[in-house]
């Protein structure tokens, strides 16, 4: 696992979105996957630069995101199809047909997430992931207790999950205490996958997905079991890091060798 700390959330989001692009630029039929929350947005705005300031295609990227709440429809502004398209895919040339978010709104959510795994598989399976982090550690919404090995099913969400994201939701808004996510084992069979997180808030779960133990009570430390996962995180986000400054001493050397 590599540790990246930044100073700051806007290198986070640099820096994240840079290696998506690198991604991008050695394989251009690449396959992301992608996440909803605040985490992401400076991403995917460092993304949408590079297409309309540099010209970088998105047009061969195929796109499959962590989940979706069970009970919205994509029109529904707090549905992460909604989110997706107005924070990012309306604003490149990625083709419609191309990106893939769970359908909330299915009548057959087990099938619907059974043909979501085939879909991921026939794509050719995930060559980059990215993850934010709830506070309590769960990726996608597989929230603690979730089993390490799941697949992508149906999740009830932990009130504290609930009253984290309620901030989106109006008040006359029902807000859905189930959704559709990609399990963790379909997220640990992506070919790399990228954490990010900011702020101190995260400091915790940070600390229990580096340094912890590997267990179902914090889902992100099953990332210590993957050959190629990063944790890029801000300075408040990495606080309770207790080896902050070897992290760092280790991206340095990586630095120097790659210079040579
Ligand atoms: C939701 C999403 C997660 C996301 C988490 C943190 O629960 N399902 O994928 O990582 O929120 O969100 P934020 O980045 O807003 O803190």
């Amino acid at each position: 696992m590599r540790v990246i700390i930044v100073d700051t959330a806007t290198e986070v989001a640099q820096t994240g979105g840079d290696i998506f692009l690198q991604q991008l630029a050695r394989k251009p039929n690449s396959v992301f996957g992608l996440a909803t929350g605040s985490s992401p947005l400076a991403l995917y705005q460092h993304l949408i630069s590079a297409h309309l300031d540099q010209g970088v295609s998105f047009a061969g990227v195929t796109t499959f995101n962590l989940d979706e709440y069970l009970g919205l429809a994509s029109e529904h502004p707090q549905s992460y199809r909604f989110f997706m398209q107005s924070k990012l895919f309306n604003h490149i040339d990625i083709p419609n047909s191309s990106t893939h978010v769970p359908d909330g709104a299915s009548k057959k959510p087990t099938e619907t997430c059974r043909l979501y795994e085939d879909k991921i598989a026939s794509s050719g399976g995930i060559d980059i992931q990215l993850l934010g982090i709830g506070r309590n550690g769960h990726i996608g919404f597989n929230e603690p207790s979730s089993s390490l090995t799941s697949r992508t099913r149906v999740k009830t969400l932990t009130q504290a999950t609930v009253n984290d994201n309620a901030r989106f939701f109006g008040e006359d808004e029902t807000q859905p205490s189930l959704s559709l996510t990609m399990g963790i084992g379909t997220i640990m069979d992506s070919a790399q996958i990228v954490l990010i997180a900011t702020g101190e808030s995260k400091a915790d779960a940070i600390q229990a997905t580096v340094e912890g133990a590997i267990s179902a009570s914090c889902p992100a430390s099953i990332l210590q079991m993957h050959r190629n996962a990063i944790v890029l995180v801000d300075r408040a986000a990495a606080s309770k890091l207790a080896n902050q400054e070897f992290y760092t001493f280790v991206e340095d050397q990586r630095r120097k060798l790659d210079a040579q």
